[in-house]
């Protein structure tokens, strides 16, 4: 069985005091879910919210990992750095990545490879562009994506990753995927990892969650879909209230 994991990415947003008040908010909330939760902060946030989780259900997630394990990269952070805050999760490739800062499909393979060398669960982001999905593109788009962020990643290694499937067009624009849609397509990365791996790893191993506009309203639709093991929230992740109602959808 796939334990569902809803995680919240907090993306550029909350100081410390603002992470504090959110997560004093949040423990109480989330404390009986059945869910796996998670809570991608900045950086620079990492340290306080350990803190602040420590001994709750809540797990603690960063939301990006250089590839090198140290050296003359300014302004970036290593895995062994996020480890030795507890980090247990690590967001890598996602969109907004891909598209404002020149993540391509290989240096996702390459942070996946330097966050699961130290132990981190690396929470992998795929997704088409509106222009991809409209030019017929959907599956060519996740095979690639997908087989290029799995190379030479081993079998073993399958349950310590989750895939977070993000549609570009519906991340921050209220547009969610149908969950229809959504279970459709993943179901096109499942069948990807099956045929990367094996059937039993695709099934059973690795999960896979849908992230774009997921709310209160829409949560408990998406997640009856067999396929959806999950979700990645954005927006509403910053409300302790709004995250919770996720998390117990
Ligand atoms: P929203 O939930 O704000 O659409 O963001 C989704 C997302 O990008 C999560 O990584």
């Amino acid at each position: 069985m796939r334990q569902p994991i809803i995680a919240g990415n907090w993306k550029m947003n909350n100081t410390i005091a603002g992470t504090k008040a959110l997560l004093t908010d949040l423990i109480p909330l989330v404390k009986d879910a059945k869910a796996e939760v998670v809570v991608c902060v900045p950086y620079t946030n990492i340290a306080a919210a350990g803190e602040l989780i420590k001994g709750t259900n809540i797990k603690l997630g960063a939301e990006n990992v250089h590839w090198a394990e140290k050296g003359a990269f300014t302004g970036e952070i290593s895995a062994d750095m996020l480890v030795e805050l507890g980090v247990e999760y690590v967001i890598i490739g996602h969109s907004e990545r891909r598209q404002y800062f020149g993540e391509t499909d290989q240096t996702v393979n390459a942070r996946v490879k330097a966050a699961l060398a130290k132990g981190l669960k690396p929470i992998i982001c795929v997704g088409e562009t509106l222009e991809e999905r409209e030019g017929g593109l959907v599956k060519d788009v996740l095979v690639r994506q997908t087989t290029e962020a799995f190379k030479d990643i081993d079998k073993s290694q399958l349950e310590n990753i989750v895939i977070a499937y993000e549609p570009v067009w519906a991340i921050g624009t209220g547009k969610t995927a149908t969950a229809q849609d959504a279970n459709d397509t993943i179901a096109i990365i499942r069948d990807t990892m099956a045929n990367l791996y094996c059937k039993d790893c695709a099934e059973n191993k690795v999960r896979i969650q849908y992230g774009g506009s997921m709310n209160p309203k829409n949560a408990s639709e998406l997640m009856a879909m067999p396929q959806i093991d999950g979700g990645l929230i954005g927006g509403a992740s910053l409300k302790a209230v709004d995250f919770s109602q996720v998390v117990k959808y």
